[in-house]
């Protein structure tokens, strides 16, 4: 099928080169033509383990191809899919839908023959209607632009696997039982459905922008609820890495999303919960907004909870020598937006503290945007001197650490490890003052 993918983003670039890679002929398209020339020379702007492989191959057999034009889409693809952002807006928790909007206004007056439209964007519920309007409102082809929301479900770091091999399909049409939009996504995904037994959902279009909604608020949820219970295992002396795997032997609730920690960060959960909480407060729905708004109190609790005992291991934090290792929101990604650990380590140094901070993959985006913390080339050199080292990212350089390496730099031997990556009583053992998440 011929598929243009509007917004080249992190979920778009994913989306196109996968596409391409399960043989579609495929046109990426972004109003940034600085981005579109690095990605049309094979170049990836964002660190995601595997896609500069699959982008290099597609460019190179001629089906992947990107470009600035909305005519060129137009004229180009009969299925256009929306990847741009929907971040949470500037002036409140809601989401901000002018890049879904600006897509719609360039590429509708361009739409002259039957075409579908499909978004991925995470949206709040009611968009795809009002966006469906809009977009026939000003095509030529008016009534004959059919329109899908296909919500995307994949996990960064795992992008390529997660699209290529998901979990299932949702996509919402608007009559679902006429299932032309339907068929039509069934026919382009295929290939990912054929081979294994994957769930290819039809619902309305308000259940699909839903069914992602719900999932990461969820997702959201599990972390909260296990950050929560850590605090009770701390205030009794209980292990909440034992309790989690205990409780999630039981296959209805399930190990994974139970790692108890610094809580989660990213582009997508923090600002879909609280676009969530925007719509449900719209709809009237009170205890909904209640629900979601404790879910993310806790998770905010968590930052203040590792600045807390870094203070108290520290006797105060003014002039106090801290090791940030970590910055990434989650290990495997370059991925800075709304990361608890730059956020903790910003804290820090505008309590008082020294903050020296080492990421295998975000120091360029961490600088960028938190210009004043000191960044250092290397774990132990991060370490240098320390007063205290905390591990605010799982990644598994961290987790493969060794206290006789870092006592060797640091000056006190004093870690929190706010992702419960090491193994207590061997840092213990080594006279190590050790802190965990909720466990003793
Ligand atoms: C999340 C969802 O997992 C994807 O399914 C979804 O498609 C995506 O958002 C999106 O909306 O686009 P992602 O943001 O890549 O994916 O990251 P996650 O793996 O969900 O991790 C989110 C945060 O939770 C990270 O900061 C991570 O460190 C934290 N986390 C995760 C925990 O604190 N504890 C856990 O047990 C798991």
């Amino acid at each position: 099928m011929r598929i243009a993918v509007i917004g080249t983003g992190y979920l778009g670039t994913t989306h196109a080169a996968c596409m391409a890679q399960i043989g579609h002929d495929v046109l990426g398209v972004d109003i940034d033509p600085g981005k579109v020339a690095k990605l049309q020379s094979g170049e990836v702007p964002f660190f995601e383990p595997g896609i500069d492989n699959v982008v290099r191959d597609n460019l190179a057999s001629g089906r992947l191809r990107f470009t600035d034009s909305y005519v060129e889409a137009a004229d180009f693809a009969d299925v256009h899919f929306l990847t741009v952002g929907t971040p949470q807006s500037e002036t409140g928790l809601g989401a901000n839908l002018s890049f879904l909007n600006t897509a719609i206004d360039a590429l509708s007056p361009h739409l002259d023959r039957p075409a579908l439209i499909v978004g991925k964007s995470t949206v709040p519920v009611g968009t795809a209607e009002r966006l469906a309007r809009r977009a026939r409102s000003v095509a030529p082809a008016g009534d004959n632009i059919e329109f899908a929301w296909n919500p995307e479900f994949l996990r960064e770091g795992f992008a390529v696997h997660d699209t290529l091999h998901p979990d299932r399909i949702v996509v919402g049409v608007e009559h679902p039982y006429e299932m032309g939009a339907a068929k039509k996504l069934a026919e382009l995904y295929s290939p990912l459905t054929t081979d294994d037994d994957i769930p290819f959902l039809v619902t309305s279009l308000a259940t699909a922008e839903l069914a992602k909604v719900a999932a990461n608020a969820f997702l959201a949820t599990k972390i909260s609820f296990i950050n929560a219970i850590s605090e009770v295992c701390e205030a009794t002396s209980a292990d909440v890495t034992m309790l989690a795997g205990a409780i999630g032997a039981d296959k209805r609730i399930g190990r994974e999303f139970l790692e108890a920690g610094l809580g989660f960060g990213g582009g997508c959960l923090p600002k879909d919960l609280r676009a969530f909480r925007a719509r449900a407060d719209e709809l009237g729905l009170a205890d909904v907004v209640t629900f979601l708004q404790v879910v993310d109190n806790i998770n905010m609790t968590q930052r203040r909870r590792v600045i807390e005992a870094t203070r108290e291991i520290c006797g105060s934090l003014v002039g106090a020598r801290v090791a940030v290792l970590g910055v990434a929101f989650k290990p495997n990604s370059d991925d800075i937006r709304d990361s608890p650990a730059l956020d903790v380590a910003g804290q820090l140094q505008l309590q008082g503290a020294v903050v020296s901070v080492f990421d295998p993959k975000a120091m360029d985006n961490a600088q960028h945007l938190f210009p004043t913390l000191n960044y250092s080339l290397s774990t132990l050199d991060a370490c240098k001197g320390a007063d205290v080292v905390l591990i605010l990212t799982g990644w598994d350089e961290f987790r493969k650490l060794k206290p006789e390496k870092l006592e060797a730099v640091t000056r006190s031997k004093r870690i929190i490890d706010a992702r419960n990556c090491l193994d207590p009583p061997s840092w213990r053992a080594a006279g190590w003052n050790y802190r965990g998440i909720g466990r003793p």
